[in-house]
C-alpha cells in the first residue's frame, strides 16, 4: 500500500494504488485546484512529484500538452488529475500558486 506525503504540511496518507492523486489530495484536506475538474484542460493541479515519479503512471498526451502551455513547469511537474498511484510510496509538493488558468 503505497504511502504519499504530502510538502509543504508534511502529512502523510496511506493510499491504494492506481488510485488518483488529485482524489487523494483532495480527500486528505490540503487546497489543491482542480478547474477542469480532472480532464487535463485546466492545469490548476499542477503539482511537484518530488520522490516517486518512476512509480507512477506515465504522462499521456493531454497532460504532455497542458504541460507544456503553463510557466513553472520543470522536471518533476505532473498535473495530479492524471497521475495514478503505483505500488511506492511518493511526496509530492503543492505548489503555493496556480500556475494553470
Ligand atoms: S484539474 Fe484541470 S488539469 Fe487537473
Amino acid at each position: 500500500m503505497p504511502a504519499v506525503t504530502i510538502m509543504p504540511s508534511g502529512k502523510t496518507i496511506e493510499a491504494t494504488e492506481g488510485s488518483r492523486l488529485l482524489d487523494i489530495l483532495m480527500n486528505s484536506g490540503e487546497t489543491i485546484q482542480h478547474k477542469c475538474d480532472g480532464k487535463a484542460e485546466c492545469g490548476s493541479c499542477h503539482i511537484f512529484v518530488q520522490e516517486g515519479r518512476k512509480s507512477v503512471s506515465r504522462i499521456q498526451r493531454p497532460e504532455h500538452e497542458k504541460l507544456d502551455s503553463i510557466i513553472g513547469v520543470g522536471s518533476k511537474s505532473r498535473l495530479a488529475c492524471q497521475v495514478m498511484l503505483g505500488n511506492e510510496n511518493i511526496s509530492v509538493e503543492i505548489l503555493g500558486f496556480s500556475s494553470g488558468f
